[in-house]
């Protein structure tokens, strides 16, 4: 793993969204996934208005997403959809038809989760993918216990991250399972970064990067991909 150590927030911002940058200048026609969650709010907000000052094209991308809750679709705010939308998708300009998000709501879950595959298989594979860590370790909704050989699958979420989703919604909404990319995808994409900030993240990215990989801590089994840049901010890197 490729470790970057950042003063703070705001400079691991820096550096993520300029990596989110070189990728698409190196490679126009990207497949990119971006997690929702914060952390990589600031990131987004930096690779927007990049993306503006330097006029980047970003015609030829697509987008696709991670992991979304199931039972919530762009309409909540707080979904991982309307994440995106509101601190990325909005503010390009990027069509629709760049961009195939989980819904949350479909009535056919099975089909929801060909229909992501479907769109990464004719792009070849994803070229990027921007992470952050749950704080059991996991990466999009691939929880603790992980079964490493699926792609798209709908997950019965760790009581962990049912009682952190609280901080994502400003009403009490109660979300029982996810939608999510499956551990299959995550190790196809040809690079991964991982970002994580503050002191609260730090024994687990102690745990992701230097304890013994295992499906217990999903984040660990990056360790067994070849192309991974974890990009901390000093708290989140205070154990190491
Ligand atoms: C959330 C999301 C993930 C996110 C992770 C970390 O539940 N499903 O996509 O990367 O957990 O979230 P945060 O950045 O808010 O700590």
């Amino acid at each position: 793993m490729k470790v970057s150590i950042l003063e703070d927030y705001e400079q691991m911002s820096q550096v993520t969204a300029q990596a989110i940058i070189d990728q698409i200048k190196q490679k126009p026609n990207s497949l990119l996934c971006l997690a929702g969650g914060h952390t990589p709010l600031k990131s987004y907000q930096i690779f927007v208005k990049t993306i503006k000052d330097q006029q980047i094209d970003v015609s030829q991308c697509s987008f696709v997403s991670l992991d979304e809750w199931v039972g919530l679709d762009r309409e909540i705010s707080g979904s991982c959809q309307e994440t995106l939308y509101d601190s990325v998708f909005d503010h390009l300009p990027i069509r629709n038809e760049q961009i195939c998000f989980f819904n949350g709501l479909a009535t056919d879950m099975a089909a929801e989760c060909h229909h992501i595959d479907n769109f990464i298989r004719q792009h070849g594979t994803i070229d990027l993918t921007l992470l952050g860590i749950g704080m059991n370790g996991h990466i999009g909704f691939n929880e603790p216990g992980v079964n490493p050989n699926q792609y798209s699958h709908i997950v019965d979420l760790d009581p962990m991250t049912q009682r952190i989703s609280v901080k994502y919604f400003e009403q009490p909404i109660e979300v029982k399972q996810g939608i999510t990319l499956g551990m299959k995808h995550i190790f196809e994409t040809k690079t991964i970064i991982l970002i994580a900030n503050d002191i609260k993240k730090a024994s687990i990215v102690k745990q992701t990067m230097e304890e013994e990989a295992t499906e217990q801590v999903p984040s660990s089994l990056l360790q067994r991909h070849p192309h991974v840049h974890v990009i901390l901010d000093q708290g989140a890197a205070s154990l190491l």
